[in-house]
């Protein structure tokens, strides 16, 4: 694979254990996992694109590392992403820096809730918004999404009759969404949107995902809606998923509304998470203006993963694979084996040597499916495969 000229091979297998990578962390695995395969963790397993590694390798070769500024360069060239990649069309202005996106999040529901106020998320859903809320003692309202013939999509009633809860003032978008894969489409952002407006709900949109779509479907970010859309929204945008990039990288929140920015600038300042890490810095303006070429190869081999994944799960009765639209997360139906949430994830760890996420993680909703990571060498997912071919044979 290759792109301007550089060849990118994902195929290598690096042993992540040489760092403290989480994934394959006895924290995760536990202290009996070292030979599990480790496909929990939302990351990759691929190198960051050389263009990251270079302008890193050159920043280190400076020495000093003392107080900066955000380099000059590094807005516009998120700007210019945002155009380039989705035809969003973005302030500079408008955009503020965040630690990362989870504290964007809770940031935005202590900023413009209260306690005891009522969230909206929409489950199956990325586990940490569950503990944000809970952390934050924000009232969890779930509109859970609807399963219809192997597709995930949002129950748009029951969002209506959601935001009308006098408690509801917010609500946690996942767009594309984890763990269900779905690329949400304009029109139903467009719908969700418009409950919002209707009740005042505020939409907070975690976009993480963003970047990482297959051949077909496009990332709409919300904001890109139109005005009074962005206007009703904080998005939340990193780098972390798209360059594999998550522990040197921050992120960042785009919101149009001036109130509103306002004062999310003035929480930053009163929270001081406003400081700027050279290495983020570098390795951000780096993949923003030069690592296009990595991602769109990066792109392709994540969807011959998932050819190799769906080829191997036909054979396999008892496991469904819900077919993702985006992200290099895939989401497992596995309740043709009738087994308990403990019961598969002693199936899948015990028979199948597998250390992926349990679905109930994502809500009770995640009940009989399982989160695997496709994003690792070809080798390595062939190899899980392997195993969990022979223990569907014997379960
Ligand atoms: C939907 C979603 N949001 C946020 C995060 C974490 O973002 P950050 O590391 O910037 O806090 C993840 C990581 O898995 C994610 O899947």
């Amino acid at each position: 694979m290759s792109g301007a000229g550089q060849p990118f091979s994902f195929d290598e297998d690096i042993d992540r254990r040489l760092v403290p990578a989480l994934k394959v962390h006895p924290r995760v695995l536990g202290p009996d996992g070292g030979s599990l395969f480790a496909a929990g963790v939302a990351d990759m397993d691929f190198k960051a694109p050389p263009v990251v590694l270079d302008a890193l390798r050159r920043r280190l070769g400076h020495g000093v590392f003392g107080y900066e500024a955000l380099p000059d360069g590094l807005m516009p060239a998120l700007v210019q992403w945002l155009d380039r990649r989705h035809a969003w069309r973005v302030e500079e202005s408008h955009i503020l820096r965040a630690p990362n996106i989870l504290n964007a999040l809770a940031m935005a529901a202590s900023l413009f809730t209260r306690e005891g106020d009522g969230v909206i998320v929409q489950p199956p859903v990325f586990f940490d918004f569950f503990d944000i809320l809970r952390e934050n003692r924000r009232v969890l309202i779930a509109n859970p999404l609807i399963l219809e013939d192997g597709r995930y999509r949002m129950d748009f009633d029951g969002l209506e009759a959601k935001a009308a809860d006098l408690r509801a003032k917010m609500i946690y978008l996942c767009n594309p969404h984890n763990p269900v894969g779905r690329v949400w489409s304009g029109e139903e952002l467009r719908r969700l949107g418009d409950i919002c407006a209707r009740h005042n709900v505020l939409v907070v949109a975690d976009e993480i995902h963003g970047d990482i779509t297959f051949a077909s479907h496009e990332y709409t970010p919300f904001a890109a809606l139109g005005p009074d859309y962005a206007a009703n929204c904080i998005a939340c945008l990193s780098p972390a998923k798209s360059f594999n990039i998550a522990s040197c990288c921050s992120a960042f929140t785009i919101i149009a509304d001036s109130g509103k920015r306002k004062a999310f600038q003035a929480e930053n300042s009163r929270l001081t998470v406003n400081k700027n890490n050279a290495f983020a810095s570098v390795a951000m303006e780096a993949a923003y203006k030069d690592g296009e070429a990595w991602l769109d190869a990066v792109l392709a081999y994540l969807e011959t993963n998932l050819d190799a994944l769906r080829g191997r799960l036909k054979n396999m009765p008892g496991v469904e694979l819900i077919e993702p639209e985006g992200t290099f997360l895939t989401w497992l139906d596995f309740r043709a084996l009738g087994l308990q949430p403990d019961d598969l994830t002693a199936f899948l760890k015990g028979k199948a040597g597998w250390a992926v996420t349990r679905g109930p993680a994502f809500g009770a909703e995640g009940a009989g499916f399982a989160r695997l990571n496709i994003a690792c060498p070809r080798a390595k997912l062939e190899a899980g495969l392997d195993g969990l071919a022979k223990a569907m044979a014997a379960p």
